[in-house]
């Protein structure tokens, strides 16, 4: 066999009509390269200051859109209408390779279109880089610490200290550390035991048999809001977790695994309680090691 019976052969162009130059199609392209380039350092920045989701959203969809259209109009004024064929020999030659790559576009007045394209086409590229600026700095081992800490009082919503006759036999009180008010993780549930306590509770950390309890559900984070003193049992509404205050705020039913973490309390010298450090266990749902 021939060797060059297989290679392709160029095309027969039968028509060619170029676009005809027209510049509100150039206007066009210009501008909406412009605009997309305009709108992407708009998402950039607006993201970077910690805008609005629907502004730096906003902006990206406009960039992208802007620049669809500045592609496809660029493209559409720059490449002619060709009717073409390829030639054949009986029998067939194969032609594989030929295309209509193979048609040269029309003049390259578009020098400057083509610049704009590339450059609003790098700054969008360039602004999707912004995103990366969100991934630090790292937290620490923040989310790991609450407001208490040794000698810290124990006050109430409204920040008034607590002494042990505050709370009734039986009763519940929601407490905050007290430079802590608000500060969800440190929010801890502060019971009055209808007896007293056995293991795991840490005896050495009750005052007055009263026992003071991470109010952070341990399961997905929701607040331990209830207290059945029927069955003398914490209740996280969220998804029916159950927590045994009398024994070391075990879960007794529902999804959560781990105990409610227990404050270490103790009294000051004004009679009023405090706590003698932070939790000792992690607050709320388990984090990642590290
Ligand atoms: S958050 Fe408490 S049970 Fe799910």
């Amino acid at each position: 066999m021939n060797r060059g019976e297989n290679r392709p052969r160029p095309l027969e162009i039968i028509e060619r009509r170029d676009p005809p130059t027209s510049s509100i199609n150039d206007s066009i392209v210009t501008l909406t390269a412009i605009g997309a380039g305009a709108f992407a350092l708009l998402f950039a920045v607006s993201l970077l200051a910690g805008g609005p989701v629907q502004l730096y959203g906003g902006a990206l969809a406009a960039a992208l859109m802007l620049l669809a259209v500045a592609v496809r109009r660029f493209f559409t004024g720059r490449y002619p209408d060709v009717t073409a064929v390829e030639p054949r020999d009986e029998p067939a030659t194969g032609g594989a390779g030929v295309s209509v790559a193979d048609v040269e576009p029309v003049s390259p007045r578009r020098s400057f279109l083509t610049r704009a394209l590339i450059a609003a086409t790098g700054l969008l590229g360039l602004s999707l880089l912004a995103p990366v600026a969100s991934l630090g700095p790292s937290p620490g081992d923040t989310l790991r610490r609450t407001k208490w800490a040794r000698g810290v009082r124990l006050v109430t919503g409204e920040g008034d200290p607590v002494r042990p006759a505050d709370v009734a036999t039986g009763g519940l009180a929601s407490i905050w550390p007290e430079k802590g008010i608000g500060h969800e993780r440190s929010s801890v549930l502060l019971i009055r035991l209808q007896q007293p306590p056995g293991s795991p509770t840490r005896i050495e950390w009750v005052v007055d048999d009263l026992v003071a309890y991470s109010k952070v559900c341990t399961h997905a984070g929701c607040p331990v809001a209830l207290y059945r003193e029927r069955d003398n049992a914490l209740f996280c509404p969220c998804h029916q977790s159950t927590f045994d205050p009398a024994r070391g705020a075990q879960p007794t039913f529902g999804p959560a695994a781990r105990s409610l973490p227990q404050l270490p309390l103790g009294l000051d010298g004004e009679g009023y309680l405090v706590a003698l450090g932070d939790f000792e266990a992690q607050v709320g749902p388990a984090l990642p090691r590290g």
